[in-house]
């Protein structure tokens, strides 16, 4: 239990027809918020960091806090990179003790892709108990250092897609598949779950091979949310709500309490918050009772 690296949790939950919830963090506040979440909702889970707020908080210092929450968590808790484009990065912040690394060379041509994929995934397998993950196609909207405009986005090919994981051996599948990084513009996005369904087939129709990734949770209507796990998603990468929620809910504080100057009461206020946000998710997404 406790400190788990996310290929099983993931291959559980495609079998078991509920997601996971991987929750983007930059401070400690969320950080404690997805751990008490999945604590109180007995639910695994995934912490993500994207590459700024890793490097602006130290990869060292997100594993020694990831580390000593999770160790004492009865529940399983992953700590996974995201969206990184360095593959020095991904191998740093591997050898720091992250639990998943995804290497995202999605916008570079594809055999270069597999190259740069592949490398981490052989580096992390190499060390052990690190799980990796790779895109293809690219997920517009903008997430941490990477912008992609609606006209860049482009779905997974299915047979590339096979191909991909094929020759880099990766263990958790990103296609893109219409879904986008930040806020929808439009109350019913684009989303072609049928793209989803048949590359879950070709992977693991014949046994879950490698769970497939859906990023751009915010946003997403519950019942595309249940489409989606119903054709083989099984890990929603969730960032932008919850990046909503720490800054509205400490607004909100700071507002109602404008004469007072105890920090303290606006993190209590903000990891309030942050941990309904998560709790709800998880109830979308069925991982309740799961651990
Ligand atoms: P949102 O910001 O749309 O929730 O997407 C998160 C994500 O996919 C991170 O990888």
């Amino acid at each position: 239990m406790s400190i788990a690296s996310a290929k099983e949790m993931l291959v559980e939950a495609t079998k078991g027809k509920y997601a996971v919830g991987a929750f983007n963090v930059t401070s400690l506040i969320q950080l404690e918020a997805v751990v008490e979440a999945a604590v109180e909702k007995k639910a695994p889970v995934i912490i993500q960091t994207s590459v700024k707020p890793s490097k602006f908080l130290r990869p060292d210092v997100f594993v020694a806090i990831y580390r000593t929450l999770a160790s004492q968590a009865p529940v399983p808790v992953c700590l996974h990179l995201d969206h990184c484009t360095e593959v020095a990065y991904c191998k740093t912040c591997a050898d720091a003790g992250y639990t998943n690394i995804m290497i995202d060379a999605s916008k570079l041509p594809f055999e270069e892709n597999i190259r740069q994929t592949k490398e981490i995934v052989d580096y992390c397998h190499a060390k052990g108990g690190i799980s990796t993950e790779g895109e293809l196609g690219t997920v517009s909207g903008v997430e941490d250092q990477i912008k992609v405009t609606e006209d860049e986005a482009q779905l997974a090919n299915p047979k590339q897609s096979i191909e991909f994981v094929e020759r880099t051996g990766l263990d958790l599948f990103a296609p893109a598949i219409g879904t986008a990084h930040g806020v929808y513009k439009t109350k019913n996005p684009k989303v072609h779950f049928e793209r989803l369904e048949e590359i879950h087939r070709l992977l693991n129709g014949k046994g879950v091979r490698v769970p497939l990734v859906v990023h751009g949770g915010t946003g997403l209507p519950p019942e595309y949310i249940e489409r989606l796990i119903a054709v083989g998603g099984s890990k929603f990468n969730v960032s932008t709500e919850l990046k909503y929620t720490l800054i509205d809910s400490t607004f909100d504080y700071i507002t109602q309490h404008r004469e007072e100057y105890d920090p303290g009461k606006i993190d209590v206020a903000a990891k309030d918050a942050t941990r309904a946000a998560i709790m709800h998710w998880m109830d979308m997404l069925r991982s309740p009772g799961k651990a």
